[in-house]
């Protein structure tokens, strides 16, 4: 399926793929949502096409506010559907009553299970039955991501993921938000390029690269939380 998705994706730009995979593959496709600014221009391009492909978001619990405010500005102007997955509550009430509500800073061992029990278990089951995974994962947003592809299996997930605006750069993604006026995260303008959990996530300095504020207490090369990390790591 790969090698045939390769061919008749080449020379798409990311409106027309995702024209293709809505008209061809929107049962076995979902798309993910964290609503920063990429993903933004992906839902603003899937209800362009009145896509039916499904789209999710994983509420770790710990988001910020302004990430629920922009969520809530998201379903007023498109009105589609988001599925919202939780994580465990047996597993988030343990974790918490063993470790703390910061165990997160203590280590990378610790950092890692709160990411798996609040992001990586419930991402498994809202991928769970489909066949193409949709983000908004751009090459320039890290040295990892550089290494990716537009298209890959990844094998971890058994799932073949697209990532439509893999070629896009911040400047494109800016403009194609005021161009079309599409609802974004306030702290976008605040210094934070790229947002996850509250906790985890700071802003940056004029010159810091684009994930330097993700676990910035981390070692550099380890800042992936496990969501994506087919080729990478
Ligand atoms: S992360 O791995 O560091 O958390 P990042 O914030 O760069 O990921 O987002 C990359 C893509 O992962 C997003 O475009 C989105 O498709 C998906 N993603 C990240 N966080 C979430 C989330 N909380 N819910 C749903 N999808 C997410
Ligand atoms: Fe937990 Fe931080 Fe990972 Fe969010 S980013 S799941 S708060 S460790």
């Amino acid at each position: 399926m790969i090698d045939q998705l390769k061919q008749e994706l080449a020379e798409k730009d990311a409106a027309e793929i995702i024209h293709f995979i809505s008209s061809n593959y929107a049962d076995r496709t979902v798309f993910s949502t964290s609503f920063g600014i990429e993903d933004q221009v992906l839902t603003h391009l899937l209800a362009q096409a009145n896509s039916n492909i499904n789209i999710f978001t994983l509420d770790t619990g710990r988001l910020f506010p302004e990430t629920y405010y922009v969520w809530n500005r998201t379903l007023e102007r498109y009105g589609l559907a988001i599925q919202s997955y939780s994580p465990n509550t047996a597993e988030v009430e343990r974790l918490v009553t063993d470790k703390g509500p910061s165990s997160f800073y203590e280590s990378v061992e610790n950092r890692k299970e709160c990411c798996f029990i609040r992001k990586i278990e419930p991402l498994s089951r809202a991928i769970k039955g489909y066949d193409i995974w949709i983000t908004g994962i751009r090459a320039d947003q890290s040295p990892n991501r550089e290494e990716m592809e537009y298209i890959e299996w990844d094998a971890h997930n058994n799932i073949l993921k697209i990532h439509p605006l893999f070629h896009w750069n911040l400047t494109d993604v800016e403009e194609f938000l005021k161009v079309n006026n599409i609802p974004y995260n306030p702290l976008h303008d605040k210094g934070f390029p790229s947002i996850g959990c509250q906790p985890c996530t700071r802003a940056v300095q004029p010159g810091e690269s684009f994930r330097a504020g993700r676990w910035w207490w981390e070692d550099q090369s380890k800042k992936e939380c496990g969501l994506h990390t087919t080729n990478a790591h």
